[in-house]
């Protein structure tokens, strides 16, 4: 029987499990998919932990927000896709039901989109949330252009590098924020134009100093916290602000930029608006292609050792992204 990822309660890695289960059909408008690699994302490891923004029924909940497989069966109705497509799952906020750690899942047929070609299987599961977002909030959300200076904090996550590759691929110039010095050469290495650490730098002062004294055109943050008021000061006047993560626990302080546009953004609203979906979809290929877009990952788990992977990425920050190969 197939192999799915569940848990009954909340709590430390050790509360996933794996179990043997009745597959299910799809149903009208509905293609099951044979996932073949799933990534572990913050969001899985909040909701394993008790702190998702949305309640989770238990027991039996499952998890998984991202994953790639290929089509295994189409409901009725499905046109446009057939059994064997390699695809890549584009939106599961019903991930408690349906989630991505499994062998097998059953999504609406508008839930997939195709795997870039050129992208191999542990590449493609860490793509999608992360160049989604970093897309998104960057260019949909702060309309970034050509030639802006782009600051990006938590650089070296996975949402951070794809937005310094996102940047390169559209001519913007990004600047990376790190708490570490000794990632600088690695941020440098993963495409920034130069790498900011707030271990021994201020953010707003080395901003300018990168931006001829004006400040970033564009600001995207997935910390969060009291630093969101020294980024502030880092953005140009009339600039754009982008906040997408929330790492720092910390309550936020207001922004002493006032003439600064701040957006908060959460990629699964517009995960499931197809005409996002489909320019984010040809965005990512074009770069796959290109080699523009290289998902980094760290480290590659077995479904068996999903508590491992959790454990692994629960510990912080690494280099890339955390797959599980189903
Ligand atoms: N809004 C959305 O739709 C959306 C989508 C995807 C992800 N997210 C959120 O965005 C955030 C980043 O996601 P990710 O996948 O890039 O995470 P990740 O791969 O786990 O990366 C985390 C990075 O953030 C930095 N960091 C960690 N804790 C920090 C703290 N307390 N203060 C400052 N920096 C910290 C670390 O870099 P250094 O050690 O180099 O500083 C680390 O490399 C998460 O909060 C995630 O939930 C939101």
């Amino acid at each position: 029987m197939p192999r799915v990822v569940v848990f009954d309660e909340t709590g430390g890695p050790e509360v996933l499990h794996v179990v043997e289960e009745p597959g299910s059909e799809p149903a009208a408008g509905e293609v099951r998919v044979r996932i073949e690699a799933f990534a572990v994302n913050p969001l899985d490891r909040m909701v394993r932990a008790g702190q998702s923004p949305r309640p989770v029924r238990l027991p039996h909940a499952r998890l998984g927000i991202e994953g790639t497989g290929v089509v295994d069966a189409l409901g009725p109705g499905v046109t446009g896709l057939a059994v064997g497509d390699p695809v890549i799952l584009s939106a599961l906020p019903d991930f408690e039901t349906r989630g991505a750690y499994a062998e097998y899942t059953t999504v609406p047929a508008s839930r997939v989109v195709a795997r870039p070609a050129g992208l191999d299987v542990v590449g493609a599961a860490a793509l999608w949330v992360a160049y989604f977002t970093a897309y998104a909030a960057l260019v949909e959300k702060a309309g970034m252009r050509p030639g802006d200076h782009v600051l990006i904090t938590a650089a070296s996550g996975g949402v951070g590098r794809a937005a310094i590759q996102v940047a390169n691929q559209l001519g913007a110039v990004p600047l990376a924020v790190t708490r570490q010095t000794a990632k600088r050469d690695e941020l440098l290495a993963a495409g920034a134009a130069a790498v900011i650490a707030t271990d021994h730098e201020d953010v707003a002062e080395s901003t300018r100093r990168h931006t001829g004294g004006a400040g970033a055109d564009v600001v995207l943050d997935a910390v969060m916290g009291p630093g969101l008021a020294e980024l502030s000061l880092a953005a140009k006047l009339g600039g754009d602000l982008v906040t997408v993560g929330w790492q720092d626990p910390r309550p936020a302080s207001f922004p002493a930029n006032p003439s600064l546009t701040i957006h908060r953004y959460m990629a699964f609203a517009d995960m499931v608006e197809p005409a996002i979906t489909g320019r984010v979809a040809a965005f990512l290929s074009a770069g796959v292609r290109t080699g523009a877009l290289r998902p980094a990952v760290d480290r590659v788990f077995g479904l068996d050792d999903v508590v491992e992977a959790h454990r692994y990425s629960d510990r912080g920050p690494s280099a890339g992204k955390v797959v599980v190969r189903v």
